[in-house]
């Protein structure tokens, strides 16, 4: 059954109609669609366009389409070309001629954009709290790890001491930006399209701002045409979670090297790893791996979507079709690798001593040595040669520069004294970095304070 079969002679062709066809995939927004319509006709009774009787008949039969398909009572057929289609002529085949009376004054165009609209903006609100969830343990991780040293890295290769907490909070900052990109978007996004009609309005008297309140809009488009043609929302989202996937890639590729045999600076929990069919011995960390993977898959879809609407003239044109697809995979994509990688994390074990050794090892100190000279009136640009002799002689040694004896230290600066060895302390190295942003525990711990606060007074969406 088709909404257009008017000034056809023919059946369309099967090919042509499965290849037309969204409703395998945008029957996903039923609820939206039923909810939109409920407005439409509410607007159109207020207006005098529609009857009370009618809208009440409509209302009331949409309400019992939501639900028999809620219940199961009601299947989607797919013979339907879209899920618009499909509650239209459920209502029709329900009510009889109110049911026609639905489609006053709207187009599919406006339709679906309206219908997009109001389940992406559900899915912002989705990511958004799972983000928070994410954040919520990685705060708790930071709090519990304020003096546990590790290694920080530059080019994979150890650079200087850090803490548990201060790696960790690095990603708090990168998965709160993510959130306030969902919140601009939110907000860029909230307009009503309904109304725009196929994509010059209609001559009917509608109140769209009505509509627009109805569905808790901030307002309705301004333009008819942009109305049904824009999806820049959609490029905005997939933008977004396509930043979210990359800082979830980079976080999985550390945890990646963390837990292997070389590093085992973490232990994935059993609950979260996978074993080998061959080999007894594996416990691997395909979630990560699976999560650093799947960004690739979103990458795509944003890639994709723009592709699609370059060069599409203005205003509707079923190119746009292709938008969803795309864009809700991408939405169940990253939905599932947030909430799994919360999992992952907030079940990993840190080995606390392996990381400090390693800390300890590597030269991690080396730039606190050149310090200490420069404290001692060595200019910084000799004190990086003196600590580049040291660092040679410990390499050749096999030996870190704490195991140096004064007299080997002095043999290659007499400014040394005893108190390089506290200078040069983990300890020392990590808590004299006090100022904001790093990682001392007194820092970090000034940190924490205002992520929490962040988290108390930012609620998801
Ligand atoms: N399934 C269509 C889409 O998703 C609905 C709009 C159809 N409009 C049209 N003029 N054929 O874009």
């Amino acid at each position: 059954m088709k909404l257009w079969g008017g000034r056809f002679t023919k059946e369309t062709n099967q090919l042509v109609h499965n290849f037309n066809a969204s409703i395998s995939y945008d029957q996903r927004f039923y609820k939206q669609d039923i909810e939109g319509s409920i407005a439409h006709v509410t607007m159109l009774a207020k207006q005098g366009i529609l009857s009370s009787e009618d809208r009440f008949t409509i209302v009331n039969a949409l309400k019992g389409i939501l639900d028999d398909i809620e219940n199961g009572t009601l299947h989607i057929s797919e013979e339907y070309e879209d899920i618009h289609s499909f509650v239209e002529a459920t209502l029709i085949e329900r009510i009889g001629d109110a049911g026609k009376r639905l489609h006053t004054g709207r187009s599919r165009n406006d339709q679906v954009a309206l219908d997009m609209r109001l389940y992406t903006r559900e899915e912002v609100k989705q990511v958004d709290g799972l983000l928070v969830n994410l954040l919520n343990v990685i705060l708790r991780i930071m709090e519990e790890n304020l003096t546990t040293y590790m290694p920080g890295f530059t080019h994979l290769q150890k650079a200087q001491p850090v803490t548990v907490a201060h790696h960790f909070g690095a990603y708090f900052e990168m998965f709160r930006r993510d959130r306030s990109r969902l919140s601009d978007i939110y907000k860029r996004m909230n307009y009503c399209p309904l109304g725009a009609g196929a994509l010059a309005g209609t001559t009917y008297p509608l109140d769209r701002d009505y509509t627009a309140e109805l569905l808790h809009f901030e307002g309705a488009t301004l333009n008819s045409m942009d109305s049904v043609s824009d999806r820049d929302y959609l490029i905005e989202f997939l933008s977004a979670m396509s930043t979210i996937m990359m800082h979830l890639s980079r976080f999985s590729e550390e945890i990646i090297i963390w837990n292997s045999n070389e590093y085992r600076f973490v232990e994935l929990d059993d609950a979260y790893s996978t074993g080998s069919s061959i080999m007894p011995q594996k416990k691997n960390p395909d979630i990560a791996e699976l999560v650093r993977g799947k960004t690739g898959r979103v990458y795509g879809a944003l890639m994709s979507l723009l592709t699609t609407m370059k060069g599409l003239p203005l205003a509707y044109n079923k190119d746009m079709q292709e938008d969803k697809e795309l864009t809700f995979d991408a939405i169940d994509t990253v939905k599932g690798c947030i909430a799994l990688f919360t999992g992952m994390i907030d079940t990993m074990k840190f080995n606390p001593d392996i990381m400090e050794a390693s800390a300890k090892n590597g030269f991690t100190n080396a730039t606190d040595a050149a310090d200490y000279l420069v404290n001692h009136g060595v200019p910084f640009r000799d004190a990086h040669g003196i600590v580049g002799q040291l660092v040679l002689f410990c390499i050749d040694k096999g030996i870190a520069l704490d195991d140096m004896t004064l007299d080997e230290f002095k043999a290659i600066s007499p400014v040394f004294e005893e108190d390089i060895y506290e200078a040069i302390s983990l300890k020392t190295c990590v808590e004299k970095r006090l100022t904001k942003g790093a990682p001392s525990k007194k820092a970090m711990s000034e940190a924490c304070k205002v992520c929490r606060e962040y988290l108390d007074t930012t609620p998801a969406m």
